[in-house]
């Protein structure tokens, strides 16, 4: 895809950052917030998304019943099912963890949350159009979470009296228009059209301009709402994925040098540039925008022809870590996956690409999120670890209070 610039991130966050504000986040930071290294880089992150950065909504609305309530879901990192599709940390976890910030807590957690840096409105199997939905929490309705959530709390600082003990666990006022806003989905609005095996050109001509739209809607409502600062990921290729590599094997659909499915990639890659386009026209029609995107399935394929470079072996690129054998060769098996009986996790997470047959390992996210950072796949490229000072000290420690010294996580 070709590169297009517009101004950098960070051109913005220093145009709407004051020094007023800066001093106001210093003054809290006394109250336990963070201290920002940079008053030119963003103190609170507001995600939106579907499984690949859900942190816990889908496991507190729909409590007991979704796979990452089960080990081995979460055994790395957290040490336990930690409400999230993958074996440890997601690349929005690194995120905050390269800030500096507390992992950002589902906007559903109703017990010691913490939004002082943000708060996470993605969900699990979320499709970015309303159209075709597994769970009602489509992108339209995450945005309208968020504006409930934002005139909540505009409303209790106003109070601030009545609400001071509760406030430190806020974003402050001023942070809804520099924070940073990162929407990441479109993967599942096409899940069940593969499964229905419509033609790949009927889901590009009627499912594509729907999922790319629910994108453009909830930035305009993001940005008449103050919002600027956007960072959006494309989609990787599902068409590399175990679990559609076992349901489809016996359907000699074609693939291509990286033995994915052809069908599949070409319907995300129709809805990427779709999606690419749509940003550029977003960049030109709403002014002071900054809108970053990150190219997940460039990222992703360069990981898959270059897995040794990144840790991976080779040999496991397409095979499920946590599954079963019985259906095909990639140990997914549709009848017994992650987390329930029959199933089981490889010893070796790290060197897989795929944890349970859909979603990624940690050590997949991990590469994933130093791309992000260092403004690899980035259009355009802006290195937010030089720019924010971040650091990925932290990103190998293998302990959530390892990490987060004397921090707590309820899971
Ligand atoms: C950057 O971060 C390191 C620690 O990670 C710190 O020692 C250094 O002072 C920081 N530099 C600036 C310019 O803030
Ligand atoms: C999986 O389940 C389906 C329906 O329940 C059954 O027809 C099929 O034989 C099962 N496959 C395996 C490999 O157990
Ligand atoms: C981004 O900045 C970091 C820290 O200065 C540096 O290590 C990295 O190579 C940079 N990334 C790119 C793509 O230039």
């Amino acid at each position: 895809m070709a590169i297009l610039r517009s101004s950098s991130i960070c051109t913005a966050f220093i145009l709407l950052v004051s020094p007023v504000l800066f001093q106001a986040s210093l003054a809290r930071s006394l109250d336990g917030h963070w201290n920002p290294k940079n008053p030119s880089c963003p103190t609170t992150i507001f995600n939106f998304g579907d499984s690949l950065s859900d942190t816990g909504n889908v496991n507190l609305v729909f409590p007991f019943i979704s796979d990452p309530e089960n080990p081995p879901y979460g055994e790395k990192f957290f040490g336990r099912p930690a409400r999230r599709f993958c074996n440890g940390r997601l690349v929005i976890d690194f995120i905050a963890i390269a800030f500096g910030f507390p992992l950002l807590d589902p906007h559903t957690l109703t017990v010691a949350h913490n939004y002082a840096h943000g708060a996470n409105f993605a969900y699990a199997g979320a499709t970015s159009s309303r159209d075709n939905f597994f769970v009602p929490f489509y992108l339209g309705l995450q945005t309208a979470q968020f504006l409930r959530f934002k005139s909540l709390t505009l409303a209790a600082q106003q109070e601030d009296d009545a609400f001071e003990d509760f406030n430190r666990y806020l974003p402050e006022a001023s942070s809804f228009s520099s924070a940073l806003y990162t929407i990441g989905i479109g993967g599942n609005d096409f899940l069940s059209s593969f499964f229905r095996m419509e033609n790949p050109q009927q889901i590009i001509n009627e499912k594509v301009p729907l999922a790319v739209q629910g994108i453009v809607d909830a930035v305009k409502i993001l940005y008449q709402q103050d919002a600027r600062n956007f960072l959006i990921y494309n989609v990787p290729p599902e068409g590399c994925s175990s679990v559609f590599l076992t349901v489809f094997r016996d359907l000699g659909l074609p693939k291509d040098d990286l033995g994915c499915l052809l069908p599949v990639n070409l319907v995300n890659q129709a809805f990427n540039a779709a999606l690419y386009k749509a940003i550029q026209d977003l960049r030109s029609s709403l002014p002071g925008v900054t809108i970053s995107q990150f190219d997940y399935y460039s990222a992703n394929l360069e990981i898959l022809k270059n897995p040794a470079t990144y840790g991976f072996n080779p040999a496991l690129t397409q095979t499920t870590c946590c599954g079963a054998p019985g259906q095909g060769s990639f140990n997914y098996n549709l009848n017994i996956t992650c987390g329930h009986p029959g199933s089981s996790a490889c010893s070796n997470a790290d060197e897989y690409v795929i944890w349970d047959g859909i979603h990624f390992t940690e050590a997949f996210y991990r590469v994933i999120a130093k791309f992000v950072l260092n403004g690899q796949y980035v259009d355009p490229p802006v290195n937010l670890t030089s720019e924010c000072n971040l650091s990925f000290e932290n990103f190998g420690q293998t302990t959530y209070s390892e990490t987060f010294p004397g921090g707590s996580l309820l899971l």
